[in-house]
Parts: C-alpha cells; structure tokens; sequence
C-alpha cells in the first residue's frame, strides 16, 4: 500500500496505539507534564482526531471540533524549544515502540511532525 496516504499505510489502529504510547510519555516527561492536564484522556482523543486527518484520513478533527487553529491553541502554554525537543522525543520514542509502523512510514511521520513541533514553538529558552 506504498502509494496510499500515510494513514492507509499506518492504519487506525497502529496510529491509535501510537497516541496512547506517546501520551504515556507525555505523563513522565519531566518538561511535558507540568503543562498537559493530569488526565490526558481528552488531549490523547483530541490528538488521534487531528493525525487522522493530517495523515489524509477522514477529517475527524474538523468534524468534531472546526479547524484547528493549532498553533493558537498552544499559546496558553509555554512552549519553549526544550518542550519542542521533549514532544519530539516522546513521539521517536513512541514510534519506535508501536507494532505495525513501518520504519519508512516512522520517518516521514516524524519529518512531518517535526515541522509541525518548530512551528508550535512560542517561547524562548
Ligand atoms: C494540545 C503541548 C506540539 C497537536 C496541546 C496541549 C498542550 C500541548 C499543553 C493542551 C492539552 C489539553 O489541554 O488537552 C504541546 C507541546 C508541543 C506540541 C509542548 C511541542 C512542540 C504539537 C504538535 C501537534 C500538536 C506537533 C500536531 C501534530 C495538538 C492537538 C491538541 C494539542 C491536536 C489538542 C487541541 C485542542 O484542545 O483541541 N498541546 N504540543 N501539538 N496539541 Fe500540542
């Protein structure tokens, strides 16, 4: 399925599995927790929402919550480049943990989540 969208090739189960590991990570992260709520149920189904639809699955974001606004949204919270490295961090870590992800399709994920994260960046060091 080398010619589907990213989400054909990860499928909505391994990117459902991918979320929760990261969120799991997100929970340690020293950096991270602190500005995440205690309970990450809503961000982890919030963020399996918005993949879906950057991955070219259906737009479930949008649907359910208008457009995203993402970069935004994370202003309420400190986004330092410590925490863009830490978000960067978790998701490699989360990726490489998550059956079913090719290491090719991990790579391009992670490319594209990497220029997301610099954009989501609002507060110096
Ligand atoms: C929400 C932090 C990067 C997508 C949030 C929230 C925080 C946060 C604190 C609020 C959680 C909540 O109240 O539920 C960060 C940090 C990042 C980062 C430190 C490091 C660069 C990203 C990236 C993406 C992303 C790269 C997209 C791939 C989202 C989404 C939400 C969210 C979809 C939920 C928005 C909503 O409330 O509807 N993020 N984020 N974030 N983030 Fe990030």
């Amino acid at each position: 399925n080398q010619s589907g969208s990213l989400y054909d090739r990860i499928g909505p189960d391994a990117l459902a599995a991918l979320v929760e590991r990261f969120y799991a990570r997100v929970a340690l992260d020293p950096d991270l927790a602190p500005i995440f709520p205690a309970d990450l149920t809503q961000t982890a189904e919030k963020q399996l929402a918005f993949l879906t639809g950057f991955l070219g699955g259906p737009p479930l974001y949008h649907q359910r919550y208008g457009h995203p606004r993402l970069r935004a949204r994370h202003l309420p919270h400190a986004v330092t480049p410590a925490r863009g490295r830490a978000w960067l961090a978790c998701m490699n870590a989360a990726l490489r943990e998550t059956p079913g992800i090719a290491p090719a399709d991990a790579r391009e994920l992670y490319a594209a989540l990497s220029r997301v994260a610099a954009h989501m960046v609002n507060t110096p060091g």
